[in-house]
């Protein structure tokens, strides 16, 4: 049984998702705001940094309607096939909109929780607001969630290293360096649930990524992989811990193709 298709082919109401997605749209229009905090160099040596967040850098960081519907697919399939209460974990957590999708999948009975991490104090404060306005809205008093604010390297060890329950579903979507997706990839593999699911966003965005992604398809086996295309180009990828029932890599494409085609025109112009 191809498990990705049965993901697929899993309908979204819109009202569970359109507040998300209402969200999303308006943080085009949030104001700048200006974060300063220490960063390590390429030789490891602490410096401070200032960086200005936009509206639009929010946005394109952000997962958007097609990403987070997955999102919430996935998590919708593990939560029934679980049966019980299910823990997913994020790495880069932003603003929360991938979260709320995630928090959005759960099982409304049996609900779940979602410990998501992140390092930048403002923003971790924002999706906090986020989470418990979405939650409040919605009405889901059984998915709970917990923000981990600080560096992944400072967190992510000393969390996992104390778990006492499975992760069932994994979202990778912070730092994309190779060193630091391998690690995290690896570290989850050691508490993850048999059937667990692992994502890994941004796969061909840089060459490290593309190194990484390389590296986990090779080490993991093509029954396992699944690769999610936007505008045509890989974006995510999926490891799927039990095989997800084929034997070659399974590939699919979240946009349609008027959707793939105006997403080249803005890569290729940089709009
Ligand atoms: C691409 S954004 C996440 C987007 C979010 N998952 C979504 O789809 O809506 C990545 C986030 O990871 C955080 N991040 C990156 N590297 C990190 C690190 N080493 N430690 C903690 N947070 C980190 C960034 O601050 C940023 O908010």
């Amino acid at each position: 049984m191809n498990k990705l298709l049965k993901i697929f082919n899993q309908k979204v109401p819109s009202s569970d998702v359109s507040f998300i997605n209402k969200k999303y749209k308006s943080l085009r229009y949030s104001p700048s705001f200006k974060v300063t905090g220490n960063v390590e160099d390429d030789k490891g040596l602490t410096i401070r940094r200032s960086v200005v967040f936009t509206g639009r850098q929010l946005i394109r960081a952000s997962s958007n309607l097609s990403q987070g519907k997955l999102l919430y697919k996935l998590a919708a399939f593990t939560s029934n096939d679980i049966g019980s209460k299910i823990n997913i974990i994020e790495f880069g957590t932003c603003v929360g909109i991938s979260g709320m999708y995630l928090l959005a999948g759960m099982n409304k009975e049996t609900g779940g929780k979602l410990t998501t991490f992140e390092g930048i104090s403002e923003l971790a404060e924002i999706s906090k607001n986020n989470f418990d306005e979405f939650l409040q809205n919605k009405k889901l008093f059984k998915s709970k969630y917990d923000i981990k604010l600080g560096r992944f390297k400072d967190t992510v060890v000393n969390h996992i290293t104390k778990l006492n329950e499975p992760i069932h579903l994994a979202f990778v979507d912070g730092d994309h360096s190779e060193k630091t997706t391998l690690k995290l990839h690896n570290l989850l593999k050691k508490v993850l649930h048999t059937d667990g699911i692992i994502i890994h966003d941004d796969i061909s965005d840089s060459e490290e990524m593309e190194r990484a992604w390389e590296k986990i398809k090779m080490e993991e086996g093509a029954n396992k992989i699944a690769v999610l295309k936007l505008g045509g180009m890989p974006s995510r990828g999926i490891v799927f811990m039990s095989g997800h029932g084929q034997k070659e890599v399974q590939t699919y494409d979240l946009d349609n193709f008027f959707e793939r085609i105006l997403r080249r025109l803005f890569r290729k112009f940089k709009i």
